[in-house]
Formats: C-alpha cells, sequence, structure tokens
C-alpha cells in the first residue's frame, strides 16, 4: 500500500492537461502538500526514448500491438521509477496520462480489444489505480487546432471522436474516480473547477 494521493489528468491532445496540472501542483502546494508532476509517455530518461518512437510520424509501420506495449513498458519504467517511489513517501503525485489513455486511443480509438489493454496494463502498474481521476472534455476539433502534428495527433477527427467516446463511456462506467470536468471557459473558470473537484473528492 502506498500513503501518498495519486490523481491523474486526461484528456484529448491540445486541451490544456499541463497547464491545469501545473495550476493545481500549485493549488495543492499552498495547501502544505508535497507534489510530483509527471507525465506520459516520456516522464523517464528511457521514457523519453520510448516516446520519441511513439509519437515519430516516419514510423508509420507501427503497428497497433507494438503501440499498446510501448505505451504500457513507457508506464511500466514510469510507474517503478518515478510514481511508486513518490506515493510510498506520502506525496501526492499529478501525473498527465495514465492507463485510461490507452484505453480510450488504443482501445476506443483503434478498436483495440479493451480487456487485452486493461490486462497488459494491469501487469506493467502492479494494479495501480488512481485515486482519482480529472479529465478535461472538449470538442477535439478546436484542441487538434493547438496540437503539433505527431504520429498520434496527425489521426483523424472521426478517431479522436471515438477517443472522447471512450473517455465518456470510462466516466459513465466509474463515475466516482473519473470525473468530467468542462474544458471551456478561462484556466481559471477550468482550474476552480479542477479544484473542486479535487476537494471533494480526496482531500
Ligand atoms: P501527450 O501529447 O499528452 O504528451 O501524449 C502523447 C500522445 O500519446 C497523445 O497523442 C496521446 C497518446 N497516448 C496514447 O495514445 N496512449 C497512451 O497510453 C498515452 C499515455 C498517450
Amino acid at each position: 500500500m502506498h500513503k501518498g494521493l495519486f490523481i491523474t489528468l486526461e484528456g484529448v491532445d491540445g486541451v490544456g492537461k499541463t497547464t491545469q496540472a501545473l495550476l493545481l501542483k500549485t493549488r495543492l502546494e499552498q495547501k502544505g502538500q508535497e507534489v510530483l508532476h509527471t507525465f506520459e509517455p516520456g516522464g523517464t530518461a528511457l521514457g523519453s526514448r520510448i516516446r520519441q518512437l511513439l509519437l515519430d510520424p516516419n514510423h508509420a509501420e507501427l503497428s497497433s500491438m507494438t503501440e499498446i506495449l510501448l505505451y504500457a513498458a513507457d508506464r511500466a519504467q514510469h510507474v517503478h521509477e518515478q510514481v511508486l517511489p513518490a506515493l510510498k513517501a506520502g506525496k501526492t503525485v499529478l501525473c498527465e496520462r495514465f492507463v485510461d489513455s490507452s484505453l480510450a486511443y488504443q482501445g476506443y480509438g483503434l478498436g483495440l480489444d479493451l480487456d487485452a489493454i486493461r490486462a497488459v496494463n494491469h501487469w506493467a502498474t502492479g494494479g495501480l489505480v488512481p485515486d482519482l481521476t480529472i479529465y478535461l472534455d472538449a470538442d477535439p476539433a478546436e484542441c487538434l487546432a493547438r496540437t503539433k502534428k505527431d504520429r498520434i495527433a496527425q489521426r483523424t477527427l472521426d478517431y479522436y471522436g471515438r477517443v472522447r467516446a471512450g473517455f465518456l463511456a470510462i466516466a459513465q462506467a466509474e463515475p466516482k474516480r473519473f470525473k468530467v470536468i468542462p474544458a471551456s471557459g478561462t484556466l481559471e473558470e477550468v482550474a476552480s473547477r479542477v479544484l473542486r473537484a479535487v476537494e471533494g473528492e480526496v482531500l
């Protein structure tokens, strides 16, 4: 068992996860918590090399199975090297993306076997589940206009529609853990919604 709080942030590319993670980190630190802000893929030195492989548009030949396994490999290293040690030390971990991203992007988005993705990731993470997940919800068409077109982000709007629907399906299945926060409005408005959700559930 770990002592710290494990909070993940999810959402489609360009929705503003990093900005909101940093604002939440500041607010939690003001409340006296020690916070580790981190992300997947690429939250470790090894992981940043896996990230390059995953996002390189020149590797169009990368198979769906390889894609699932590389995200899971990045996650295994990240949990081992960053997330678990911080949780064991009693820190709050704010992690951009976790298993839900693999379910939404590879499962719902690409139409791959959800149970297989769950099983691989259960193994990769030792069954670690976030205490709370903040899902920033917005229309992918608006978010994608703000992104660099890497190997994943160059996928179609139909694909991103399925990713969003996947996140919303997870929210329906796990309403206690997985909170849908509308990403519309100013940064401060979204930040207040995020903080209220965190305070309401886990603080
Ligand atoms: P980022 O832009 O949020 O850092 O994520 C990089 C890309 O990887 C983004 O398009 C989402 C995608 N991704 C997956 O497809 N599956 C996953 O499991 C994760 C963690 C990210």
